[in-house]
């Protein structure tokens, strides 16, 4: 296994539509995985996408903590290759987020509250999964990667952008989620 350089914002593979995974069996999917696997959790990430490591692969890890849950219940890691996602109704929530390509900064996205969502998993099964709240957050963020997508490209107000660190020295920080908004 191997830690991975991770693309920052301005790289150009992270503006561009990631290509299908053609045999999700591949081992070489597996090692990309491994790898992909210890460098989100070095970076203390809680998704990571494969254009992120500068690979152009419809694949995403994501995770949502316990304590991220609505229902308390957290996802264990979760390897998604291919996949589709829909809304499921037309409510929205505007939340902070940050990113591993954007590293320090975060922003109020809007983001669909309830969607479906369905992809292929290293063993080739697929998996289909109805989420909410952060669990719903991560993977719209994730699968933005795959379509060539960063976070403030969907934020209604640019003006909520802001370092963690400067919002963590205010007061609003404890209360509205911005210092504790995961890298993604
Ligand atoms: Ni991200």
């Amino acid at each position: 296994m191997a830690r991975l350089d991770i693309a920052l914002m301005g790289h150009p593979i992270l503006a561009r539509q990631a290509e299908p995974v053609q045999d999700p069996c591949d081992p070489a999917i597996d090692a990309l995985v491994a790898d992909m696997l210890e460098t989100m959790a070095s970076a203390n990430g809680v998704g990571l996408a494969a254009p992120q490591v500068k690979r152009g692969l419809q694949l995403v890890l994501f995770m949502v903590p316990s304590e991220r849950a609505a229902d308390g219940n957290g996802v264990p890691v979760t390897v998604l290759m291919n996949p589709e996602i829909e809304p499921l109704g037309d409510e929205m929530d505007e939340a902070y987020e940050g990113c591993l390509s954007i590293p320090g900064l975060t922003g109020r996205v809007p983001r669909w509250r309830h969607i479906g969502y369905r992809g292929l998993t290293p063993d080739g099964r697929q998996i289909e999964r109805e989420a909410s709240g952060f669990h719903a957050r991560v993977v719209q963020h994730e699968c933005d990667h795959l379509w060539g997508r960063l976070y403030p490209s969907r934020m209604r107000d640019i003006g909520s952008l802001a370092f963690v660190d400067e919002l963590r020295r205010r007061m609003e920080a404890p209360t509205d989620g911005a210092g504790d908004a995961e890298e993604v």
